[in-house]
């Protein structure tokens, strides 16, 4: 069911107005790939980065937002597409609110990134493909799933028995298991750095 009889409001503050009160320029840095390939790594890595350097960032990662705000969500194609509906929409409002966003989900359907990708306004949105073959992540199984997977414990997993589109046009594609952390990390910064840059303002 979709709302009616509503109406878009209009605030004295703009987006343009918190930019300059924080002094840097918002970014959603949307990282996806495989479970275990190391998103939630680089990502926290980034952010203490940026968070070092002065920047006001957030970090919104697929297990943590599972635990609260997508805790009724499954992994059907649908619970994914609606999981990242709604984490587009979060992203959305903190650009709006001026932060740099950090996203860490598996997102493994194109159009569902791509629908994300034209929330947010042009150029705001870097996607970032933390490309590492399965049978790394595999073999890495930090969490066990792989193996439950494996084994038929756990339903529609992603590279096993639900599937994962690739990237095609990444702004950025990292290859996580032939690059270090201190790499993949550089990497999205180099990106960005002239994008945020505090002193433009
Ligand atoms: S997404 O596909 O909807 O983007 P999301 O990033 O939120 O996934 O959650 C992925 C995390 O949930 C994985 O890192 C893993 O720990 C856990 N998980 C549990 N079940 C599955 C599953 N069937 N497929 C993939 N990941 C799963």
């Amino acid at each position: 069911m979709t709302s009616t009889n509503i109406f878009r409001q209009n605030y004295k503050i703009s987006k343009q107005n918190r930019n300059h009160l924080l002094k840097q320029t918002p970014l959603v840095i949307w990282l996806t790939g495989l479970s275990g390939s190391g998103k939630s790594t680089i990502a926290d890595m980034l952010e203490k980065l940026l968070f070092e350097k002065g920047y006001k960032t957030y970090l919104l990662d697929g297990d943590n937002i599972r635990h609260g705000l997508n805790k009724n969500i499954d992994f059907s194609d649908e619970g994914r597409k609606e999981n990242i509906r709604r984490i587009g929409e979060v992203a959305k409002l903190f650009t709006d609110a001026g932060i740099i966003v950090i996203t860490a989900f598996i997102s493994p359907f194109k159009e569902d990134r791509d629908t994300v990708r034209s929330l947010v306004e042009e150029g705001e949105f870097v996607e970032v493909f933390v490309d590492c073959p399965i049978e790394v992540c595999e073999k890495r199984d930090v969490k066990g799933l792989y193996a439950k997977a494996r084994k038929g414990e756990i339903r529609n997993f992603t590279g096993i028995s639900s599937p994962f589109e690739q990237p095609e046009q990444p702004e950025i594609h990292l290859h996580s298991d032939n690059s270090t952390l201190d790499e993949c990390v550089f990497e999205i910064y180099s990106f960005i750095e002239n994008k945020i840059e505090i002193s433009k303002l």
